[in-house]
């Protein structure tokens, strides 16, 4: 499924929207460039399970963050880990747990997303417009 979110808000909307579908155990792999909108998409995720947007954020030094809503919410960012040191971060911990797990930059861990997991990739449509390609679930 493919939408066209037209604005940042759009996009955190899509993201409450998959929020709501989501149970404990999936994973949300999420693909794109800098900028491409997923952690403005694991805002609205978050919301819908209950926790606060602004408790979200882009990864300085945390590269996984733990939160504690309906279900424990795993916030995975490799946006600063390099390739080769996926493998020490103990990733099957969280994908595969019974909490949520959303992952940024999944190209990076690419061996260990689970097939069955939910797959989102952001791209740039225009300065505002990001077209968000959804497959895995049907919102
Ligand atoms: N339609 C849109 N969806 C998401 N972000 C948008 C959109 N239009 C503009 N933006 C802006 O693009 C940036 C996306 O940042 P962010 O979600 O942190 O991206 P990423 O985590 O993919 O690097 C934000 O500054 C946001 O305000
Ligand atoms: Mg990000």
């Amino acid at each position: 499924m493919v939408l066209l979110s037209k604005s940042d808000a759009g996009t955190r909307e899509i993201g409450r929207r998959l929020g709501e579908k989501l149970k404990g155990g999936d994973v949300v792999a999420l693909y794109g460039e800098l900028g491409a909108g997923k952690t403005t998409m694991v805002k609205g995720i978050a919301a819908a399970l209950g926790i606060s947007e602004r408790d979200i954020t882009s990864a300085s030094f945390t590269i996984i963050a733990e939160h504690h809503g309906a279900v424990p919410f795993y916030h995975i960012d490799l946006y600063r880990v390099a390739p080769g040191e996926v493998p020490d971060l103990g990733l099957d911990e969280y994908l595969g747990s019974r909490g949520i797990a959303v992952i940024e930059w999944a190209e990076r861990a690419e061996g260990e997303i689970p097939d069955n997991s939910i797959r989102v990739r952001l791209s740039y449509a225009e300065e505002n417009a990001r077209e968000i390609d959804i497959q895995g679930i049907a919102l």
